[in-house]
């Protein structure tokens, strides 16, 4: 349809090089909607008669009403497919007009912003629920002690739910990004036309108002250039996915039979073709590989706009597939994880078991050694070092030395300690007098958990306050452009 200069028809292979039909779909609503608002303020400038503005709107809610009735044919995009489907039901005289200080450069951009803003929403709400998720099961779980790890070695105690907790702070900074990108997306490039703008007069503020945006992406090169809004949108999707990918490997470490921490739920576990014993965690598997394939997606997007000269070029196309692929993934993966979270359950006897077994209390008992005695760090660390050197000669916990290991151990430190007052502080260091004592902020203690907890419903619900008032203004400007074409509808 647009061919106007080149002649005659594209070669089939060429047409479907070219073509962003598969990927369109997904813009469709949006390309009519924003066609919807376009005309009305077409209609509004003067630029185009009521009936005609009738004739285009009745076409565009058949469109909507039923999309397979839009034929693609040798459509190389939604856009024209659709500009080809108001033609033939509203006539030339009126969908001719629909494109007037108009380009696909400006539409399908604005197209992505809907959709984009749209995708936010979601993907914020997802993370809102699984950060809700997350603490929920932590407050079930302040007394699961276990071990943490670094270098995946045993270092001191904690707690399952002081871990999930961590896990729901990452969340939080990732939901503050994503949510902080709507305000960048969230702007109009409607009226920056091909890439100068018009000699028609517009109002490119109407139509903003009518879809829903907080503003205009004011000049008009950058309107239709600029991608930085979306790509800023992905690189917080993959860091979200990497937040997440991490989560994922702790479960699934946990959850083998040599750890028995957590017990994945069926429903989210598959099995083995061979083996029938097999309970895989399949499902966080797929959501540690989704890390990387976002951001490779990120990466592609980075590697198109570069270089690119400023106004539009066709190479943007290829953005559109990679934004709403990452999208999708993105909060596919955020629910998989809320599933899984909410379903888990956690072995606290086996838990507890490995921790009162292990050295872990082996700091707590020389900052004891510190704080009683008054010893340097440097000589409390050597000395319950020996102390565990001597144990695992043995394969004994700590609290099983017995006393005369203990003298001998004060003897070769050369320092001034009763053996007897080191076996009461060994002894003592259960996993919950570890917590107990280690009152830092932001540490497993008890009450440090409590407080992380509250502070983090307060917090989660103003977001979900944030994220359901934006939600409910773009319904609510699409309801009010609903309204506005019933209006003439009926006229
Ligand atoms: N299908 C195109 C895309 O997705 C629409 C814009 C095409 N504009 C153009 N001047 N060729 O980006």
């Amino acid at each position: 349809m647009y061919r106007s200069r080149p002649k005659g028809k594209l070669d089939d292979d060429v047409l479907n090089f070219l073509s962003s039909m598969s990927h369109d779909q997904s813009i469709l609503y949006y390309d009519i909607v924003g066609s919807e608002a376009h005309s009305i303020m077409l209609h509004e400038m003067g630029h185009i008669s009521q009936p005609e503005l009738k004739k285009i709107l009745a076409a565009l809610e058949q469109a909507k009403k039923d999309p397979s009735n839009i034929e693609t044919g040798d459509a190389e995009d939604i856009h024209e497919a659709l500009e080809a489907f108001v033609i033939k039901n509203a006539g030339m005289d009126a969908g001719g007009k629909m494109h007037t200080a108009r380009s696909r450069n400006d539409q399908v951009v604005l197209d992505i912003r809907m959709k984009v803003r749209d995708d936010i929403n979601s993907v914020c709400t997802a993370i809102i629920d699984l950060i809700d998720g997350l603490l929920k099961k932590a407050s079930e779980n302040k007394d699961a002690f276990m071990p943490l790890y670094t270098h995946l070695q045993q270092g001191q105690i904690g707690s399952f739910s002081h871990i999930l907790l961590s896990y729901a702070d990452a969340l939080f900074r990732d939901l503050e990004r994503i949510y902080q990108s709507f305000g960048r997306v969230n702007q109009s490039p409607l009226g920056a036309c091909a890439i100068g703008g018009t000699s028609i007069k517009i109002d490119r503020k109407r139509t903003a108002v009518l879809l829903g945006f907080d503003g205009l992406v004011r000049n008009s090169v950058d309107a239709t250039t600029s991608r930085d809004a979306f790509i800023e949108y992905v690189s917080d999707l993959a860091i979200l996915t990497t937040t997440l990918a991490r989560m994922a490997e702790d479960l699934i470490i946990w959850s083998t039979s040599e750890f028995g921490f957590i017990e994945l739920a069926d429903r989210y576990s598959s099995t083995s073709s061979a083996m029938p014993q097999k309970k895989n965690p399949d499902p966080l598997e797929l959501t540690r590989s989704k890390a990387p394939v976002v951001a490779g997606k990120l990466i592609s997007m980075l590697g198109i706009v570069k270089s690119l000269p400023s106004g539009y070029s066709r190479d943007l196309q290829d953005l559109k597939p990679l934004i709403i692929d990452a999208s999708a993934t993105a909060l596919g993966t955020v629910k998989i994880m809320d599933g899984v979270i909410r379903t888990l359950q956690v072995r606290k006897e086996r838990m507890y078991d490995v921790s009162k077994n292990s050295y872990a209390v082996s700091l707590d008992i020389a900052e004891q050694l510190v704080t009683k005695k008054h010893l340097p760090f440097r000589m409390a660390h050597k000395i319950v070092g020996a102390l565990v050197a001597e144990a695992a000669k043995s394969g004994r916990p700590l609290a099983d030395l017995d006393p005369k290991d203990i003298e001998s151990v004060i003897k070769a430190a050369k320092i001034e300690l009763e053996a007897g007052e080191l076996a009461r502080i060994v002894k003592d260091m259960t996993p919950e007098r570890s917590l107990e004592y280690r009152t830092s902020e932001g540490s497993p203690n008890p009450q440090e958990q409590d407080a992380m907890i509250k502070a983090d419903i307060a917090k989660l619900d103003g977001y979900r306050e944030g994220v359901h008032k934006r939600s409910k203004f773009v319904q609510g400007s699409f309801e009010n452009l609903a309204r506005e074409v019933e209006k003439y509808l009926g006229s």
